[in-house]
């Protein structure tokens, strides 16, 4: 991922290339180099709006690290649509993000298998190391913390993931040394 961008220097332009690259915007991937639509200041029809919000919002956070507000409004506004239908499909998604992410993401697995094997105290193990609670981003930006209801492999309880590796049968004593894994 990379470092979220500092509001002032949020390249807005991107999304030019981003929206135009998508499907519903009615132009070909092939005719981008030339002539990338909609032009600045235009939008698109209200059902091509709506077909191409998601994987705009999805290219776009892929881009800016996660989803600013003026991202979200350049966006409302280049593809015609409603501020508010921009909100309430980022809200509703868990995979949209409004607020900058850390370069590691953790996974703490709250789950009913990881619950009675002391997931509860790998939490707070990892809590204590990060300095955050779940939801929130370690200030020099290399962990966010996050909790969920299951990793899918209960044979590993306690579980915790960090990126796309797992870590099971865990004990407090542990969770420092696999976060020490990340830089
Ligand atoms: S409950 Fe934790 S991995 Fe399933």
């Amino acid at each position: 991922m990379t470092h979220p961008p500092h509001i002032e220097t949020l390249d807005l332009d991107a999304l030019q290339n981003i929206i135009a690259r998508q499907p519903a915007s009615g132009r070909s991937s092939t005719s981008l180099g030339a002539a990338p639509g909609p032009p600045d200041g235009a939008t698109l029809s209200l059902s091509k709006g709506r077909a191409a919000l998601i994987p705009v919002l999805q290219e776009a956070q892929a881009h800016y690290g996660y989803l600013p507000e003026l991202v979200l409004e350049e966006i409302a506004r280049r593809l015609g649509l409603p501020l508010s239908t921009v909100y309430g499909v980022v809200t509703f998604y868990a995979q949209f993000h409004l607020t900058p992410r850390g370069r590691h993401t953790v996974r703490s697995c709250q789950g009913t298998a990881c619950h009675v094997k002391g997931g509860r105290a790998i939490l707070a193990a990892a809590e204590r190391a990060l300095g955050v609670k779940p939801g929130e981003t370690t200030h020099d930006m290399r962990f966010t913390l996050e909790t969920v209801a299951c990793l899918g492999t209960c044979f590993l309880a306690p579980a915790i993931m960090v990126d796309d590796q797992y870590f099971g049968n865990l004990t407090a004593r542990d969770v420092e040394s696999v976060l020490e894994q990340f830089e």
